[in-house]
């Protein structure tokens, strides 16, 4: 088992056998709960049964859509048909939508009542799950309403990925590969020499990435600088993502932030020198694992929109999180909208490139 300790908690990296069973048996607690979704209650909850004998489920139905202030209450009001109190111990077993969903519920359920994380997706085991993040959706705006609040405890056993499609493992290992390229040349080497998908679910790897973040949000927990080096891939990503949100086919948030990666990386190159060798690089290794996803004329404006909604925004201008170099992360760079489009271009130029 690995253990990387965060602040008053610690994640737990190792089979869930090793890691729940102890930690229940040291807790006192009134009574227990376990939120699941119809996926995690399936594929999760027979890896934990055994260990939670008693505990009162929560079962909501699974997928960002499900990510609001309606099925807030119903957990609340689980928790109230359940009788629990300060004592409690509410166990999110899922993704990252479990995970920031049933942290806010019990986080403000009578002012807060612990809870456990067990994330059962790569990206929830790599991201969601660490740095005291929660919060759900409101208005179609992503993570409008939340709070920031550590568990008592983050449990990452990779073996639940297993029963992920290689769609998802593709999603949350853009975020090992980016928490590599900010701050573990190591860990990005390896990963653009991976040879198959499952290689990304060692253990190594996700202490690797769980360290960097760790590294970060100790030193700004509540986001009011640094930590908006982890945004790298994601302000471009976001608006790629907002603008699929609708079509035939939405792109999982990994694939957006994988397109996002390439033109903010880009941009990296034209503003700072981020060097060409190391952008074709990523280039390569994002056209190897990710899907070619052409981003048509009529979206840049669209996207464009979205993009100046972006919190890090200030007196109407673009701000990105970018990088130097690998390892070099920078923070507030003002961007022109034409660079944004001029990325654009270029990420739908290395489509046809061959690899
Ligand atoms: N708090 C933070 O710092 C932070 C950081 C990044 C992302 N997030 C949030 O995380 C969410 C995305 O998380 P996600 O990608 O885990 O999505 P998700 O929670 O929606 O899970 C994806 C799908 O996989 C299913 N699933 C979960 N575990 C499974 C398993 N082991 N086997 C089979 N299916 C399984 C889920 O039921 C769901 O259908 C977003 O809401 C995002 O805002 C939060």
């Amino acid at each position: 088992m690995q253990i990387v300790p965060i602040a008053s908690y610690t994640v737990q990296i190792g089979s869930i056998e090793e890691t729940l069973n102890p930690l229940l048996q040291a807790l006192q607690y009134s009574t227990l709960f376990v939120l699941v979704d119809e996926q995690t209650e399936i594929h999760c909850l027979p890896r934990i049964r055994h260990l939670v004998e008693g505990a009162q489920l929560i079962r909501i139905p699974s997928g960002e859509e499900a990510k609001n202030i309606q099925v807030c209450q119903q957990i609340w009001q689980q928790l109230l048909d359940g009788h629990a109190d300060r004592k409690s111990l509410v166990i999110n077993l899922g993704g990252g939508v479990i995970g920031d969903m049933g942290g806010f519920c019990a986080g403000t359920f009578k002012r807060g009542i612990p809870f456990i994380q067990i994330p059962t997706t790569l990206l929830s085991q790599v991201d969601a799950s660490v740095g005291g993040k929660l919060g759900i959706d409101f208005q179609h705006i992503k993570n409008c309403i939340g709070l920031f609040r550590d568990p008592l405890a983050v449990l990452v056993d990779p073996a639940f990925c297993l029963t992920l499609p290689d769609r998802q493992i593709a999603s949350g290992m853009i975020e090992i590969f980016k928490h590599g390229l900010l701050n573990d040349l190591e860990l990005y080497r390896d990963l653009l020499r991976l040879d198959a998908l499952d290689q990304v679910l060692q253990t190594g790897y996700l202490a690797r990435a769980i360290n960097v973040k760790r590294s970060v949000v100790e030193e700004d927990p509540y986001e009011a600088g640094w930590r908006k080096i982890l945004n790298l891939g994601h302000t471009l990503g976001h608006g790629v993502e907002s603008y699929f949100l609708d079509s035939a086919s939405p792109l999982l948030h990994g694939e957006a932030v994988a397109i996002g990666l390439i033109g903010e990386l880009y941009i990296s190159h034209r503003c700072f020198g981020f060097p060409q060798d190391e952008l074709d690089a990523v280039v390569r290794f994002i056209k190897r694992w990710y899907p070619d996803v052409i981003i048509p004329l009529e979206a840049r404006g669209p996207i464009l929109g979205i993009m100046a909604q972006d919190k890090k925004n200030e007196r109407d201008q673009l701000h990105f999180s970018l990088l130097k170099k690998p390892g070099e992360p920078l923070i507030d760079c003002i961007i022109e909208p034409e660079l944004v489009e001029e990325a654009i271009t270029y990420y739908n130029n290395q489509l046809s490139v061959p690899v």
